[in-house]
């Protein structure tokens, strides 16, 4: 299936982990929720970092260092490449925190859900400067008040940064009815991502989404279901 796009039409992607499949990273249902025998929503939660911050900085070290041998794939090419071809018309809101996106060449892209390679002191959110790996105590501090440094994350039970939403709240509005709306590689079980089909539904845009296996409700949810892997899909898709 190819795209025909309008003139006036303003692209807002989501994407989550199934668009880095293809890189190696694994998807967060595919790990079956667990990571080395603790709950992933227990390692990637305030209360996790309250408990055992050690822990958890592993849980993000292992991420950063296994992020470091991936590499974008087709997917987040043929996206990049859209972005390229509709400039302000285009924007992405990922879910993902590898950097993938960013690698492939996107620009408009909205980290939903925080980024690994970043830190912020846990008190007054000064940025940490250091991107490196905390296998082992002693863990970072904040230079400026000395509270813990924590990885730059929306965990479990945290709100969204609201300029994030504002952003993507203004591109659908202002599109309207030209909007087109493509999820790619998400299961559609984490808010507010997950709702974002529905707000572009009653704005009257259409909703396309590439899945490989996609949720039994997504086929009433979607104007149209391509099931497929993205780095398969996408660049016929945008005949890329
Ligand atoms: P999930 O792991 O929930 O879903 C991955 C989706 O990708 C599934 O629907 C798969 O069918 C699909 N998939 C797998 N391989 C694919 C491929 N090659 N091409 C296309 N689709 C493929 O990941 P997310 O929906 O991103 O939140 O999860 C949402 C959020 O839940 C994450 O951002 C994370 C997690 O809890 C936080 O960390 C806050």
């Amino acid at each position: 299936m190819q795209w025909t796009l309008s003139e006036n039409a303003q692209v807002l992607v989501l994407t989550g982990a199934g668009v880095s499949a293809e890189s190696g990273v694994p998807t967060f249902r595919g790990m079956d929720g667990l990571w080395e025998g603790h709950a992933v929503q227990q390692v990637a939660s305030p209360e996790g970092f309250y408990a055992d911050p050690a822990l958890v900085w592993r849980f993000y070290s292992l991420r950063r260092e296994a992020g470091l041998k991936v590499k974008p794939n087709p997917g987040h090419e043929a996206i990049a490449a859209l972005e390229r071809q509709l400039g302000d018309r285009f924007l992405l809101a990922t879910q993902n925190v590898d950097g993938l996106h960013q690698a492939a060449g996107s620009e408009r892209v909205i980290p939903m859900h925080g980024e690994l390679y970043k830190s912020r002191c846990e008190h007054c959110e000064t940025p940490f400067y250091d991107e490196s790996t905390y296998f082992e105590p002693p863990l970072p501090t904040c230079d400026d008040c000395g509270g813990k440094i924590r990885p730059h994350i929306v965990w479990f039970g945290e709100g969204l940064e609201s300029s994030h939403l504002t952003r993507i709240d203004q591109f659908i509005r202002k599109a309207g009815k030209n909007l087109v709306f493509l999820a790619v590689g998400t299961s559609g079980v984490v808010y507010p991502a997950a709702g974002l089909v529905d707000v572009a539904r009653r704005f009257g845009g259409k909703t396309w989404l590439v899945d490989l296996d996609p949720a039994r409700e997504a086929y009433a949810r979607y104007d149209h279901v391509i099931k497929g892997k993205s780095g398969e899909v996408l660049p016929k898709l945008f005949a890329i």
